[in-house]
């Protein structure tokens, strides 16, 4: 089972990022696993250099102390693999713009920012070369992601109809819980990286005290009643989702455990400090040796442009570009 994920390197990962993607990439990692810190599509936004430069490193040592083993799995940096901008190319010449214009990222970023990069617009493509690159067969991915999924594999099915069979068609794979984490101060939108305000954001490296603080303030609602419900409860749904995926119980187990939110809040507060401590403490270590890290990165890029090159030789022939 080829699997392939990216992450972009925009920010310390959140707890979206972890229990929507992170978690299920350490599960499931084996030797046919590629995961990608995706640097190019953190320039669709505007982002200092120096700190691209520091987080695509720091950002890798926080996947490896989340668990990811460079022993097991490819862990490598987009960049660093010249096929994903090539193909990227490639697959611009089999898009439409109308298809572009209606992913919802696109229209929810682009109504924030002031400049647009046309970059914002085409990203899904070089996500999607990203993917087929690889011949892959699962894509796990937070639930934000599904449409951004589902356009790869339009794109892939017109490419192998017009050019002969050239792509594997990718699965889209969820998490059964937290697949869509929500801000803890407003659980009708997303936790983000670049949106979220901090009471709203739980990152993976925030201290005990900072998670307290955090799980303590979240909205919840006044019924006071403990009940998974995300229609009508849907800060108490994200906080019992949050509860269940670092648990491994249901949503469901968790609220039949409580009757107060009070109780509720401190004991998740506690699960959510324990389980990302050890993270912390191997993110330090590995940080001590920047060489090490970079001889895995380097590692890592190798193998990915190994297999890579070939499945663009294969789009590129079809093409007729040789
Ligand atoms: P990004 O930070 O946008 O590069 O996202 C990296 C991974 O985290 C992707 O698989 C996203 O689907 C996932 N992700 C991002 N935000 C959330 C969220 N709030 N809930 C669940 N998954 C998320
Ligand atoms: N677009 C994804 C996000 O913003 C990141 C990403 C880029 C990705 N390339 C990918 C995810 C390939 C899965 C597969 O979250």
């Amino acid at each position: 089972m080829r699997i392939f994920s990216g992450i972009q390197p925009s920010g310390t990962p959140h707890l979206g990022n972890y229990l929507g993607a992170i978690k299920s990439w350490v599960e499931t990692q084996n030797s046919e696993a590629y995961f990608c810190v995706v640097d190019l599509h953190s320039l669709t936004m505007e982002i200092d250099p120096k700190t691209l430069r520091n987080q695509r490193l720091e950002l890798s040592a926080s996947l490896f102390a989340c668990g990811l083993d460079p022993e097991v799995c490819t862990l490598f940096v987009q960049s660093e693999v010249p096929f994903h901008a090539q193909l990227n190319w490639l697959l611009e010449c089999v898009a439409s713009y109308g298809e572009l214009t209606r992913m919802v990222a696109f229209k929810d970023k682009s109504s924030r920012q002031e400049a647009q990069r046309a970059s914002l617009l085409t990203y899904p493509v070089l996500m999607a070369a990203d993917i087929l690159l690889y011949d892959t067969d699962r894509v796990p991915v937070g639930d934000d992601q599904k449409q951004h999924l589902e356009l790869t594999r339009v794109i892939a099915e017109r490419f192998n109809n017009r050019y002969g069979q050239t792509f594997v068609i990718p699965e889209f794979s969820k998490p059964a819980f937290a697949a869509r984490v929500m801000d803890l101060q407003d659980p009708t939108r997303k936790m983000s990286k670049s949106v979220s305000s901090p009471l709203g954001k739980l990152e993976i490296f925030d201290s005990p005290a900072e998670i307290e603080k955090k799980i303590k303030k979240a909205i919840t609602d006044t019924d006071g009643e403990m009940r998974y419900d995300w229609e009508l409860k849907p800060g108490l749904a994200n906080l019992l989702d949050i509860y269940a995926s670092f648990a491994g119980e249901t949503p469901d187990q968790v609220a039949s455990k409580f009757t107060r939110y009070g109780d509720f809040k401190t004991a998740l507060a506690q699960l959510v400090i324990e389980s990302l401590a050890p993270i912390a403490e191997r993110y330090n270590a590995l940080m001590t040796d920047r060489s090490e890290l970079e001889r895995f990165m380097r590692r890592g890029a190798e193998k990915a442009s190994s297999v890579s090159e070939v499945v663009y030789a294969r789009a590129a022939t079809a093409m007729g570009l040789n």
